[in-house]
């Protein structure tokens, strides 16, 4: 990663396969992956960026939050390299990562523009942050029970198919008919920022319980246009709330997802919008640390080489200083 923006490499090893029939990660296993796949993927990613440890400037890892299993070999490998090479390291709230992931590949005349909405969707989350730079802002709204991702996941596992769910779903949904079954709104008469995705996925449970030779492509379809509402609702009431807004971007894992990006485009063509470059970029990364760590340095030196400890469950509103 150079200046926050250029991605020299980018090598993911996912676990993906060995948990494909298992309907999510076990944390166990994915720990023990991790300590086998770390060195050669680190070695692979020096070798196609063309790196030498004396050319880097510093080491970024995640410390948190997530499974400690997963962030302990990550920060103990970058522990131990930061000392062998005589490198500083910057400890990266995982979600700052996401946050900052739209950066990555930008040209540098292309600047986003802050205030910026940002919906960071994923397996465990799904918040609605508002930013008015890189490392300011305050989360304005998150779910009050699952994610969206979840949802895509659990429906997927519903309907029969591997995890993870999201680009299952998609797939499925390809040829089917999304307004074919009929899925309530969630949270219709709230007026507030907060998503609720358990009652779709209940009512999917319904769904396949009691149709009799359903298409299970209209089902996924309609399924999947039913979670993007919900989550498109929210945002163009965000927006509504928030009319100093200048961007919104779209992060995380579920931001990859097709059917969401065209729905967005159609309910709010006057709005800049944003996703990661790439969807290697939407889903966990590498790069994204980088380039968050790069805003820390920018923006809040002190902070960025200040002395960190790993945590399972860093507090989400703590990725970014709260400017209320
Ligand atoms: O950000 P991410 O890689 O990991 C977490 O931090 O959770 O997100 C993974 C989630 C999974 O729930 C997966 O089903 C979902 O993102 N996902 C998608 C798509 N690709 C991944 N959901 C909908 N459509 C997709 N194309
Ligand atoms: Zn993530």
């Amino acid at each position: 990663m150079q200046e926050g923006r250029d991605v020299l490499s980018c090598v993911i090893a996912s676990s993906q396969t060995v948990f494909e029939h298992a309907g999510g990660v076990i944390p166990e296993e994915a720990a023990r992956e991790q300590v086998r796949y770390i060195l050669p993927v680190l070695h692979q990613a020096m070798e196609e960026a063309k790196m030498e440890p004396r050319n880097l400037s510093a080491i970024a890892v995640t410390r948190g939050p997530g499974l400690l299993g997963s962030l302990l070999v990550g920060t103990t490998a970058a522990r131990t390299l930061a000392r062998m090479w005589r490198k500083p390291i910057i400890g990266v709230h995982h979600t700052l990562g996401h946050l900052s992931s739209p950066w990555l590949d930008l040209p540098q005349a292309d600047e986003p523009r802050f205030p910026i909405l940002t919906l960071s969707a994923s397996g465990g989350h799904t918040d609605l942050w508002l930013r008015t730079t890189h490392l300011t802002g305050h989360l304005i709204g998150r779910t009050r029970d699952d994610a969206v991702g979840e949802a895509f996941d659990k429906g997927a596992q519903l309907l029969g198919l591997p995890y993870p769910g999201g680009p299952a779903i998609a797939k499925l949904a390809e040829g089917g008919n999304p307004d074919a079954f009929a899925f309530p709104m969630p949270l219709k008469q709230e007026d507030t920022l907060e998503f609720s995705f358990s009652g779709l996925k209940t009512a999917l449970r319904y769904l396949l319980r009691d149709t009799e030779n359903a298409d299970h492509r209209d089902m996924a379809a309609s399924y999947q246009a039913a979670l993007c509402r919900h989550l498109i609702d929210r945002i163009i009431r965000a927006m509504k709330r928030h009319p100093e807004i200048r961007e919104l971007h779209l992060v995380g894992g579920v931001s990859a997802n097709a059917v969401l990006r065209t729905m967005l485009a159609d309910a709010l063509p006057s709005v800049r919008m944003r996703f990661p470059m790439k969807l290697t970029y939407c889903t966990d990364n590498a790069a994204m640390i980088g380039a968050a760590a790069q805003c820390m340095i920018t923006e809040r030196k002190d902070v960025a080489f200040a002395p960190f400890e790993t945590h399972a469950s860093l507090p989400l509103a703590s990725a970014v200083m709260s400017d209320e």
